[in-house]
Formats: structure tokens, C-alpha cells, sequence
């Protein structure tokens, strides 16, 4: 069998482009890489969560089709890659963007062992190395309460999508209706983040067809909309 082609460009931004917040998230992740899928899974399943099955929901929402270009901006260890992958096929081309080195080694060793082709680049989402219109698909699952700057990490997202081509923002957090519950008070006291608002405000007045839906057991948002 003919070995894949590797294209892992590492193009970190610059210490002092960096805000505190995403420093802290890039040390953070590069400690907790080795772990997230394991945490993850388990967390997810004392929230019960069936994590596999949550994101199988999440990418056949995406209704990709072969050939397509698609960016993950916050790619992590690559756990919707390979669903991503077989649906685009392979004329279609994923690449996968992150700020820690140590998650996107994850993600390359899992692309590695299925005999696929790894498009990384690390890199922060607030400054995308990337041309403007490129991509059919944009997305993101998981992140941007931590980024330092979440309405540029959106502008950016939009900026690189193609007029008609779909963004889709998803992170873990409680709805404000939601939060008495003894299961969501645990999640809240263990990280305060989960309370901040999905970022709709963020999204420019231009696109009108913004929508917003919850998953994960309604402890995490969906925002959709296409790039006029
Ligand atoms: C909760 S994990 C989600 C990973 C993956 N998307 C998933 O579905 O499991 C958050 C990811 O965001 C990345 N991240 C945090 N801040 C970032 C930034 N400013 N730019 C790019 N990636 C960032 C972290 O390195 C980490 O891989």
C-alpha cells in the first residue's frame, strides 16, 4: 500500500501576535493532548453522552458531499476528520487548523492509521494563513469560549468561506433556562465559561439566515448560516 501524503504545516503565530487567553489554551492543550479523547469520552458519558454518537449526528448535519473543500478551525485531535473525510471522498480536501502542536499530532497519527492525507496547520483562528473564498465548509466544534478574539476567529471563518458556502460554530454551553438543574450547577462550577452566551451578536448584520440549535444533551449550541 502506497504511503499518504503528509502536509502538517507548522506556521506557529508569533508569541507576541498571542493574546493571554490563547497562550494559556495552546499550553493547556499541548498538556492535555495525550488524554482529551479519553477525558472527553468519559466526561461526556457522566453527562450522558454518548460522544460517538453525538458527532455522527453533528457531521451528517453538515449534509457534505464529495469533492467538497472543508476547513476545521479548532481541529484538535481530528474526531470528526475521518467522518468528514469519507463523505467528501477523495476529490474532496479537508484541512485541519489548530494552535496546539500537541493535538494536532493526535490528529495525524489517527489520519496516519487510516491510510489518509493530513492537511494541518497550526495556527491561530484569529489569523487564518488561508485565501479568502476557499472553503464550501467551515467549521468549528469546540474552542472559541477560550479564543482571545472570537469576533475576528468568526471574521476570519466567513472571510475564507465561499459566497454560498456554509459556516457552522459549535461549543459547549449551559442555555440560560437551563441552569438549576443539579447536573448543569456541576458543569458551571467546574468551568464558569460554560455560561457565556453562543456568540450570535458576533455575526455580521449582512446574514440573515442565522440559526441556532442545541445538542449534546442540550449542554452545547450549534450556530449555522451561510456567507452571503
Ligand atoms: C475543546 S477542544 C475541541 C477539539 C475538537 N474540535 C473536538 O471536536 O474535539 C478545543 C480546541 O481548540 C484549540 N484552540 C484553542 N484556542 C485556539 C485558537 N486561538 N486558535 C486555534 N485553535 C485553538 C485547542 O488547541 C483545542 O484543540
Amino acid at each position: 500500500m502506497s504511503s499518504p501524503t503528509e502536509n502538517v504545516i507548522r506556521k506557529p503565530n508569533p508569541e507576541r501576535t498571542l493574546s493571554e487567553s490563547d497562550r494559556r489554551s495552546r499550553d493547556f492543550y499541548n498538556r492535555r493532548a495525550r488524554i482529551y479523547d479519553l477525558h472527553l469520552l468519559i466526561a461526556s458519558l457522566l453527562q450522558g453522552v454518548w460522544e460517538p454518537a453525538e458527532r455522527r449526528r453533528f457531521v451528517t448535519g453538515l449534509n457534505l458531499v464529495p469533492g467538497q473543500r472543508v476547513l476545521e478551525v479548532a481541529v484538535g485531535t481530528g474526531s470528526n476528520s475521518m467522518r468528514i473525510a469519507k463523505r467528501i471522498g477523495p476529490r474532496g480536501r479537508l484541512i485541519g487548523l489548530d494552535i496546539s502542536s500537541a493535538m494536532l499530532q493526535r490528529s495525524q497519527r489517527k489520519f496516519r492509521r487510516l491510510g489518509r492525507k493530513a492537511d494541518l496547520i497550526e495556527a491561530d483562528a484569529s489569523r487564518l494563513a488561508v485565501a479568502d473564498n476557499t472553503f464550501d465548509v467551515v467549521l468549528h466544534f469546540g474552542g472559541i469560549k477560550n479564543f482571545g478574539d472570537k469576533r475576528k476567529a468568526l471574521g476570519e471563518m466567513i472571510r475564507v468561506a465561499k459566497r454560498g458556502g456554509k459556516i457552522i460554530v459549535s461549543e459547549k454551553c449551559v442555555p440560560p433556562d437551563k441552569r438549576r438543574s443539579l447536573r448543569n450547577r456541576v458543569l458551571l462550577r467546574r468551568d464558569p465559561l460554560l455560561a457565556q452566551q453562543p456568540p450570535v451578536d458576533l455575526i455580521p448584520s449582512t446574514i440573515t439566515d442565522v440559526k441556532l440549535s442545541w445538542f449534546w444533551s442540550d449542554t452545547a449550541y450549534e450556530i449555522s448560516f451561510t456567507k452571503p
